[in-house]
């Protein structure tokens, strides 16, 4: 990335960066969402997206992720520049993504719902269905075990045959990263994976994710939490009106007059009078 007067610099992204954006716009009926949002994401951290409510931070996870076009800007997945590129190439590719509203197939079981998730199945081409059936047949089987002990790991095992239509809130939360986790992604991208569950929860999803880092992702997590950005985060983007504020580590943030007056005095100031 080169040097924007929007970013700082930091020792986290010099270890690496394995995704970036630079000057991203995107605008929705004259509405700028996002206006030159630049930043890197350090390669097996996890780093945290922040900002007031409206800041563009889904958007740019719907654009880093293929779910939807930029106006301008480019996006990169290690070195390949993967501006505008189909979600599914980008799954291809590595990376992931959680919805900030769960997207679960309330109709299909917990178990079906990894089954469908999606990744790169070789059972699936017609070839392999009419001329390798017994290769298929392998892959299904372990791609149910493969689900299974998925499932085992976020505490949804005994919900398996449940529709995923009857979980909680929670659990759903719970699907939707196991649903990302099938699919073995290098890059995931979480939308508020704990936004609206309980605080046990909390801690619990926390735990899972700082699992994936010791496995090797790079997790990017929008989040508003920022006790929870404290303690698992170690890297934060601080992301207002569509644009980078900031970069750098929480406690950098927090000395920051620029990132307090826009998004943390917000958010202490509601913490305490909670
Ligand atoms: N599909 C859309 N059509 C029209 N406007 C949209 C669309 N998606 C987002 N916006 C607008 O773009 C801006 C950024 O929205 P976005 O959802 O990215 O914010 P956010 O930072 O994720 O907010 P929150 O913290 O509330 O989830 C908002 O003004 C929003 O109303
Ligand atoms: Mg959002």
């Amino acid at each position: 990335m080169t040097s924007s007067d929007q970013t700082t610099a930091s020792p986290d992204v010099a270890g690496g960066s394995i995704l970036s954006c630079e000057n991203i716009t995107k605008s929705f009926l004259g509405v700028n969402a996002l206006n030159g949002a630049t930043f890197d994401v350090p390669k097996n951290k996890i780093t945290a997206l922040i900002g007031p409510n409206g800041a563009g931070k889904t958007t740019l996870v719907n654009i880093l992720s293929g779910a939807m076009k930029s106006d301008s800007g480019t996006t990169h997945l290690g070195s390949v520049d993967v501006t505008n590129w189909e979600s599914y190439k980008i799954a291809r590719m590595g990376l992931m993504r959680t919805f900030q509203l769960s997207r679960e197939l309330g109709g299909l079981t917990v178990l079906e719902n990894l089954l469908v998730a999606p990744k790169v199945q070789a059972g699936e081409s017609l070839f392999n269905i009419f001329f390798r059936p017994r290769l298929q047949r392998r892959e299904e089987q372990q791609n149910i075990e493969r689900a299974t002990e998925i499932l085992a790991t976020y505490g949804l095992y005994e919900l398996r045959d449940n529709r995923a239509r009857e979980l909680s809130g929670g659990q759903k939360k719970l699907l939707e990263i196991s649903r990302g986790v099938m699919a073995a992604p290098t890059v995931f991208l979480l939308d508020e994976p704990m936004a609206g569950v309980n605080p046990a929860l909390i801690d619990r999803i926390g735990g899972y994710i700082l699992d994936m880092k010791r496995q090797g992702m790079t997790v990017l997590m929008v989040e508003h939490n920022l006790n929870v950005v404290e303690k698992i985060c170690d890297f934060v983007i601080v992301l207002a009106e569509g644009k980078t504020l900031a970069t750098g580590r929480l406690s950098e943030l927090r000395a920051n007059p620029e990132v307090v007056q826009a998004y943390l005095g917000e958010v202490i100031s509601a913490s305490t009078t909670n």
